[in-house]
C-alpha cells in the first residue's frame, strides 16, 4: 500500500480524493493547508505526494520543494484549476512528476499516479542496475546469427532501425553494437526512455527549451536530439509514446529539424534514429493506438530479436559467459556442475537474457563448495532466497546467504537485493532480523 500525501484547502475536493484514493488502495494522508503539509513531511517522508498548487501564503511549488528535500526519491504530482504554462514548467523543472488541470476525471489523477509510482520503481531498478549492457553479444543459434547479419549489413549506413523484442532480449545491446560499428562511432549515443518520462516532459527532453521560454529557465536546454548530433538517438520503448506527441515524432523523422520549446526557429539535425520496442507495433497500429505512418518510418530495417526460450541451445553459451564474468568481479571460483545445464536449459525464461544473467550472479556468489548444481538453479528460480524462516535452520541459512551476498557488493544494500531476488525493503527487514 503506497502512502500518500494529499494537500488540497478545498474540503469537498480533499474529502471525495481521500475516499476515492483510499477505495483505491492508497494510504492518504491529507493536510488542509500548506503549514499542515510542511508538518507532516517534517515527520515522516512520503514516497508520493498530491498537490494543488493555489493554497495560501504558500503554493504547491512549495511544498514540491520540501518533499523532495525531504525526501529526492519522493514523487510530486501538482494539480490546478488556473493552470498557466509557466507553472506548469515551473513545477516540471522544481522536478514534479506530472501536472493535472481541474477539472479533472479521477480515474486521470489515478493513471498519473500509478505512472509516478511504475516510474519511481524504474529509478530504483536503474540505480541498482549498475551493469552496462554487455558490448558483445552472445549466442550461435540460427536465428541469433540471422539478426548479426542484418547488425553487420545495416550499422555502416545511416538507416533506421526498428528493434523489437520481449523484455531482456537484447535490445538495447543490438542499438549500441549498431552505432559502435557505424560511422559514428566517435559522436554521443543517446538514449532516451519514451515509456518512464512523463508525457508532458517529453517533448522538451527531446527537443529542448529555451532560456526564458518558462518561469525559471535561467539557460538554454538541450534536447536529446541536438545532444545526438551527428550521432544516433536511442528511442526505447517508442510503442509507449502517446498518440499526441507521435506526430511531433513523425515530423522530426520527415524533416529532421527540432524546435525547442519557446524557440522561433527551428534547426536541423543530423541524427541516426535507432528505436525499440517490447511491444509488438504491428500489433499497436492495428489497434489504433500506433500511428501507421510513424511506423513506417521507424520500421524501415527491422531487427525481431528471438526470446531466450526458442534458442534454448544459447542458453549454456551464455550461462558460461556470465559465470566467467562473475568469478572474476567477485574474486569467486564458481563452475557448473553438469546437473545444472538441462534446469536451465529447459526452464521458460519470461524475462530473457536478464534473468539468467541475475540468476547467475546470483548463484557464483552462493554457490556452495563452488558448484552449481540442479538443485541451486532449481530453487533459486523457485525462490529469491530461501524459504523464509520455516524453520531456524532455514533462516539461519538465509542470513549466511544475505551475509555473503552483502560482502561481495561491498555492503551496497540495493545491488544485494537485486542479487539476491528480493525488494530493497524486504532486505531491510530481513537484515534487521539478523
Ligand atoms: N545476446 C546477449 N549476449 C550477452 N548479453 C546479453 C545478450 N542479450 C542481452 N544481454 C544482457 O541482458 C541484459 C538485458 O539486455 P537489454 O537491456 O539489451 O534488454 P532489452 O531488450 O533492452 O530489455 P528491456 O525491454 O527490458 O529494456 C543486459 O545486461 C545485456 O547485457
Ligand atoms: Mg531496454
Amino acid at each position: 500500500m503506497t502512502r500518500l500525501l494529499l494537500v488540497e484547502d478545498d474540503a469537498s475536493v480533499r474529502s471525495t480524493l481521500s475516499t476515492f484514493l483510499e477505495l483505491e488502495g492508497f494510504q492518504v494522508e491529507a493536510a488542509a493547508s500548506s503549514e499542515a503539509a510542511f508538518h507532516k513531511l517534517a515527520s515522516e517522508p512520503f514516497p508520493l505526494v498530491l498537490s494543488d498548487i493555489y493554497l495560501d501564503s504558500r503554493t504547491g511549488l512549495d511544498i514540491l520543494e520540501e518533499a523532495k528535500r525531504r525526501n529526492p526519491n519522493c514523487m510530486v504530482v501538482l494539480m490546478t484549476g488556473r493552470g498557466s504554462m509557466e507553472t506548469v514548467v515551473a513545477a516540471t523543472r522544481g522536478g514534479a512528476f506530472d501536472y493535472v488541470a481541474k477539472p479533472f476525471d479521477l480515474d486521470d489523477i489515478l493513471s498519473v499516479l500509478r505512472r509516478a509510482i511504475a516510474a519511481r520503481d524504474a529509478d530504483d531498478a536503474i540505480a541498482e542496475e549498475d551493469d552496462l549492457p554487455e558490448s558483445e553479444m552472445i549466442g550461435s543459434s540460427a536465428p541469433m546469427v540471422e539478426v548479426y547479419k542484418t547488425l553487420s549489413r545495416v550499422a555502416p549506413t545511416d538507416t533506421t532501425v526498428l528493434i523489437e523484442g520481449e523484455t531482456g532480449t537484447g535490445k538495447e545491446v543490438v542499438a549500441r553494437l549498431i552505432h559502435r560499428n557505424s560511422g559514428r562511432a566517435a559522436m554521443p549515443f543517446e538514449p532516451v526512455d519514451c515509456g518512464s518520462v512523463a508525457a508532458t516532459l517529453l517533448e522538451s527532453e527531446l527537443f529542448g527549451a529555451m532560456r526564458g521560454s518558462y518561469t525559471g529557465a535561467d539557460r538554454d536546454r538541450i534536447g536529446l536530439l541536438e545532444a545526438a548530433n551527428k550521432g544516433t538517438a536511442f528511442l526505447d520503448e517508442v510503442g509507449d509514446i502517446e498518440p499526441g506527441f507521435q506526430l511531433k515524432l513523425l515530423r522530426f523523422l520527415q524533416e529532421r529539424e527540432i524546435r525547442p520549446l519557446g524557440a522561433s526557429k527551428s534547426r536541423k539535425v543530423d541524427v541516426r534514429v535507432i528505436a525499440a520496442s517490447n511491444k509488438n507495433l504491428d500489433g499497436l497500429v492495428r489497434e489504433g493506438k500506433f500511428r501507421e505512418d510513424l511506423f513506417f518510418r521507424l520500421n524501415v530495417v527491422r531487427i525481431e530479436l528471438p526470446p531466450l526460450r526458442t534458442r534454448r541451445g544459447d542458453v549454456m553459451l551464455l550461462a558460461h559467459f556470465f559465470l566467467n564474468k562473475y568469478n572474476d568481479r567477485y574474486g569467486t571460483e564458481t563452475r557448473f556442475h553438469p546437473s545444472a545445464a538441462p534446469v536451465l536449459e529447459s526452464f521458460a525464461w519470461p524475462g530473457n537474457v536478464r534473468q539468467l544473467q541475475h540468476l547467475i550472479e546470483r548463484l557464483t556468489i552462493l554457490a556452495e563448495d563452488k558448484r552449481i548444481r540442479a538443485q541451486d538453479v532449481d530453487r533459486a528460480l523457485r525462490h529469491p532466497v530461501e524459504a523464509s524462516s520455516i524453520s531456524e535452520s532455514l533462516a539461519d541459512k538465509e542470513a549466511e546467504q544475505i551475509q555473503r551476498v552483502l560482502q561481495a557488493t561491498a555492503g551496497n544494500k540495493a545491488k544485494a537485493a537485486r542479487i539476491l531476488g528480493i525488494e530493497r525493503k524486504t532486505l531491510y527487514r530481513k537484515l534487521a532480523k539478523i
